[in-house]
C-alpha cells in the first residue's frame, strides 16, 4: 500500500494518483476498502483514520493485507485532518459507525474548504442516506450530527443513478443494495403492485468486527434465524432509495435473517403482478433494465452467495407464476454492499472507469 508524499508532507501527489483517506480504520468495512484501493489503478492510500489504533501499524489489524500494508500505521484525526487540507483533492471513504459518520466527515469537510481543498465523500454508514434530519431521527433515535450538510448527499446506488447532482454519496447499505437492485427493475418498470414481500440471510461480517452474542461462533454456526422482522431500520432506507429510483411509492416488509456464513447476502423479493407475466418474461424485463451495468448478472439459474462473495457483481434471477414474482440477488456484503459499491461511486465522481480496480471475480470455493 503506497503511502503518497502529502502524507508525509512532503509535496504533492503524483498526477495520475487521487489520495484516498478511510475513516472507521479497524473495522471490517474499512479493511474491505483497504484490499480494495491496494490495488486499484488511481486511487492511492494517503491516510487511514483509526480512532481507537492511532500510530499502530495497519497490518496488527489487518494480518491478511501484511503484504500490501507494509509498515503504514493508522493515523489520529488531527494527521488526517492536516493530510486533507495539504490535498488539493481527495476521495474521502467513510466506514465508521452510524452516529458518529456525520460529525465526522463535517469537520474534515469544514477543515478542507477552510484550506481551499475539495474532497469527495462516499460515506458507507446511515448518516446520509435519509434527506431530511427528521426522517433520520425517526429511525435513529437520536439527532442528526450535521442536518445541513444532508442536502450534499444523495443516497443510491450507482446501477440506480445516471447522473450524479450532489458532491458527496451515501452508500444505501448491504441489505438495501441487494433489496433494491432486485425491486427497483419491477417498480420502474410498473410490472408489480407496490408491496413488496422481502426475506434476506445476511453473513456474519454484516454486524462489525465488535464480537456481540448474534455474531458468536458457537450460536451463528450451522444455525439459520431471523431478527427484528419487520421493523429493521433498513426498510425506512429501502423504501427512501426505491422512490427516488424508481419514482412509486412502495412500502417493504422486510425480514432479515442470519445466515451461518462470514461474507455475502442473499435477498428474496416478492409480490404480485400487475399484469400476467411468465418467468422468461420476467428475465428479459431484467436482463433490458440492466443493459450496460457491468457488474449485475441477470441468469435464469439460482444466484449463490459463493459465487459473488468476496466481488463487486451481483447475480439476480426470478421466476413468475402469472401472479406472483420472487426476485433472488446475491451479493458480497463487504463488497458491493459497502467497500465496493463505494469504490464503484468514488469512480464514477472522479470520472474514471466505474469498474476501475473491481473486476476480480470470486474465488469460487471459499
Ligand atoms: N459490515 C457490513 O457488511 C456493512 C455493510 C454496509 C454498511 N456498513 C456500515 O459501514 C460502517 C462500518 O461497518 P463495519 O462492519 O466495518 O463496522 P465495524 O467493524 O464495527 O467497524 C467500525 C469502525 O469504526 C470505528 N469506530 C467505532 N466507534 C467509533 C467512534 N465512536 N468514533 C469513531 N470511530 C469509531 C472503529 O475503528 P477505529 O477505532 O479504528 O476508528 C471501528 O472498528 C457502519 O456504519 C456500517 O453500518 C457495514
Amino acid at each position: 500500500m503506497t503511502i503518497l508524499p502529502a502524507a508525509r508532507g512532503a509535496g504533492a501527489e503524483p498526477s495520475n494518483t487521487i489520495p484516498a483517506v478511510v475513516l472507521g480504520g479497524t473495522g471490517y468495512v474499512a479493511g474491505e476498502l483497504l484490499r480494495l484501493l491496494s490495488t486499484h489503478p488511481h486511487f492511492k492510500v494517503g491516510a487511514v483514520l483509526s480512532d481507537s489504533q492511532p500510530g499502530e501499524p495497519l497490518a496488527e489489524a489487518f494480518p491478511h493485507l501484511a503484504a500490501a500494508c507494509g509498515d503504514t500505521r493508522f493515523a489520529s484525526q488531527a494527521e488526517v485532518q492536516q493530510f486533507m487540507t495539504r490535498s488539493p483533492r481527495c476521495a474521502l471513504f467513510c466506514a465508521a459507525p452510524h452516529g458518529v459518520s456525520a460529525q465526522l466527515i463535517d469537520s474534515l469537510l469544514s477543515a478542507a474548504s477552510a484550506a481551499g481543498t475539495c474532497p469527495r465523500v462516499v460515506d458507507i454508514s446511515a448518516d446520509f442516506r435519509f434527506s431530511s434530519a427528521a426522517a433520520y431521527e425517526a429511525v435513529y433515535k437520536h439527532p442528526h450530527g450535521a442536518p445541513a450538510r444532508l442536502p450534499e448527499f444523495t443516497c443510491a446506488v450507482p446501477e440506480h443513478l445516471g447522473k450524479l447532482e450532489t458532491a458527496h454519496v451515501a452508500h444505501p447499505g448491504c441489505f438495501s443494495t441487494a433489496t433494491l437492485l432486485a425491486s427497483v427493475p419491477l417498480l420502474s418498470l410498473g410490472l408489480i403492485a407496490p408491496t413488496l414481500f422481502v426475506s434476506g440471510v445476511t453473513g456474519s461480517t454484516g454486524a462489525g468486527r465488535k464480537p456481540v452474542a448474534g455474531t458468536h461462533h458457537p450460536l451463528r454456526h450451522s444455525d439459520l434465524y431471523a431478527y427484528n422482522a419487520l421493523s429493521h431500520r433498513h426498510a425506512p432506507e429501502i423504501e427512501a432509495c426505491a422512490r427516488a429510483a424508481s419514482g412509486v411509492e412502495a412500502q417493504f416488509a422486510f425480514v432479515p435473517h442470519s445466515g451461518p456464513f462470514a461474507r455475502g447476502i442473499h435477498v428474496t423479493v416478492q409480490a404480485q403482478l400487475k399484469k400476467p407475466l411468465d418467468t422468461g418474461g420476467l428475465l428479459a424485463a431484467l436482463r433490458e433494465f440492466y443493459a450496460g451495468s457491468p457488474f449485475i448478472r441477470v441468469a435464469s439459474s439460482a444466484p449463490r452467495v459463493k459465487d459473488v462473495a468476496t466481488t463487486n457483481y451481483a447475480h439476480l434471477s426470478a421466476a413468475a407464476n402469472g401472479r406472483t414474482v420472487a426476485v433472488m440477488c446475491a451479493i458480497d456484503n463487504l463488497n458491493k454492499g459497502a467497500a465496493g459499491g463505494a469504490v464503484q461511486w468514488m469512480n464514477r465522481m472522479w470520472d474514471l472507469p466505474q469498474t476501475s480496480g473491481l473486476t476480480a471475480t470470486a474465488p469460487g470455493w471459499t
